[in-house]
């Protein structure tokens, strides 16, 4: 069962931390939702693996210092996202385009508030992650939806209907989602280089949430979308963070990178508006670490998910070829199709839970488009996934 190459690695993946009582919404909701206690929890994109040394050292370094004051970003800390930027994507950012956030839901609110008045049309891409929905509905806009299409396993962007809409509803802003949550499609050079043409043609600003981008798999690649095509640096916003890559989503720190400088100010006037000045001292630091020295546990942490996708797939070829697993392109999130079970999907949701023991995302959590799958987080201990895949058969056999 162990994940093989495992053992020669400076760090290790396969221990199981034990994260009952943490507070953590991936272990600890389950209690309040009544879930039974020893349930797999398979859902929220967080990952169960101890953070990188170098991030920790840091960590630890800060705490000793004992003093957490006020803290700025700063050109160091600029220069580590820029980096990582170059480094993973060949592709330059500039550190004047930055303005910090404190995540990346924050910084979806803050630009639709900073480019659209209330009842403006706000355009996504269903099924897709929920904050999206609900970041239109909560400011008051109007959420437009470019459903996804859905054809042999694989899910498309259907362009007509993307431009129609971007007309006929005068659509203000676009959410992209790149790569794609839940969808797990990396957006190829054209797909987007045709989405982001349309948005400027038509004076929609794209932001371009790109907090995936460091998981992407053999086959594809990630393309930056200011990078895609110079002239999107007009109406482009990029948003990032450590927080899947490196599972900092608990230290709240992330980057909004806005090349077009009238944007920016408008971006930064809503930050303001909304009483943030600095963020955290720790995720700072930590943020810095993991672009600076964290490369290494990344790769060996993808090599590690990668095993662990594929290991999830050949089980589902194998043991459950009545769910169909859409084609993992990026992310360590898995989008199953349970369709031909032909069991409502509340009720599969239900049982999913409370007969096989385990939690995985609600796939109507993303949009009535969602209905019919669930979505698989495979970053846990190969263990761990194993356990449920077996849970997950035994409980489908039994149908
Ligand atoms: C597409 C996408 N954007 C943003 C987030 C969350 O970002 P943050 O925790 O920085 O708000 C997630 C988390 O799953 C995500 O999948």
């Amino acid at each position: 069962m162990k994940n093989a190459g495992a053992g020669k690695s400076p760090y290790n993946f396969d221990e199981i931390v034990s994260r009952l009582g943490t507070g953590s919404i991936k272990y600890d909701r389950g209690k309040l939702l009544g879930h039974p206690e020893d349930v797999i929890p398979m859902w929220v994109a967080d990952m169960d693996f101890r953070a990188a040394p170098e991030i920790t050292k840091v960590l630890e370094e800060t705490v000793r210092h004992g003093i957490f004051g006020y803290t700025d970003t700063g050109l160091d800390y600029a220069e580590a996202v820029v980096g990582w930027y170059e480094r993973r994507f060949g592709c330059r950012l500039d550190p004047s385009w930055l303005v910090k956030a404190p995540g990346v839901v924050f910084a979806l609110n803050t630009a639709i508030k900073a480019y659209s008045s209330e009842g403006d049309a706000v355009l996504i891409q269903t099924p897709v992650y929920h904050p999206f929905h609900s970041s239109v509905a909560i400011n008051g806009r109007r959420l437009v939806d470019n459903t996804l299409v859905y054809r042999r396993g694989r899910y498309t962007v259907d362009f007509k209907d993307f431009e129609r809409k971007l007309v006929r509803e005068k659509v203000k802003v676009f959410i992209l989602c790149s790569p794609h949550n839940p969808v797990s499609r990396v957006w190829t050079e054209e797909e987007l280089q045709k989405m982001g043409s349309l948005c400027l043609k038509h004076g929609c600003v794209v932001v371009a949430d790109e907090i995936h981008s460091d998981f992407v798999w053999e086959g594809s690649r990630h393309m930056v979308f200011t990078a895609v095509d110079e002239a999107f640096q007009e109406n482009a916003v990029l948003l990032t963070a450590p927080s899947k890559t490196f599972n900092l989503a608990g230290l709240h720190i992330a980057s909004t990178f806005i090349p077009n400088p009238a944007l920016r100010k408008k971006y930064a006037l809503e930050t303001e508006r909304t009483g943030l000045s600095q963020l955290s001292v720790t995720g700072i630091n930590a943020c810095r670490a993991a672009y600076e020295r964290g490369e290494a546990w990344f790769e060996e942490l993808k090599r590690y998910l990668e095993k662990n996708i594929a290991y999830t797939s050949d089980f589902f070829r194998a043991n459950l070829e009545k769910i169909e697993l859409v084609k993992p392109e990026g992310s360590y999130l898995l989008w199953a199709d349970f369709s031909r079970l032909k069991i409502a999907h509340e009720e599969m949701m239900k049982r999913l839970v409370f007969e096989a023991g385990v939690w995985f995302s609600d796939g109507l959590s993303f949009g009535e488009a969602g209905r019919g799958f669930l979505r698989i987080n495979v970053a846990s201990p190969l263990k761990t996934v194993s356990a449920a895949l077996e849970r997950l058969a035994a409980f489908v056999k039994k149908l």
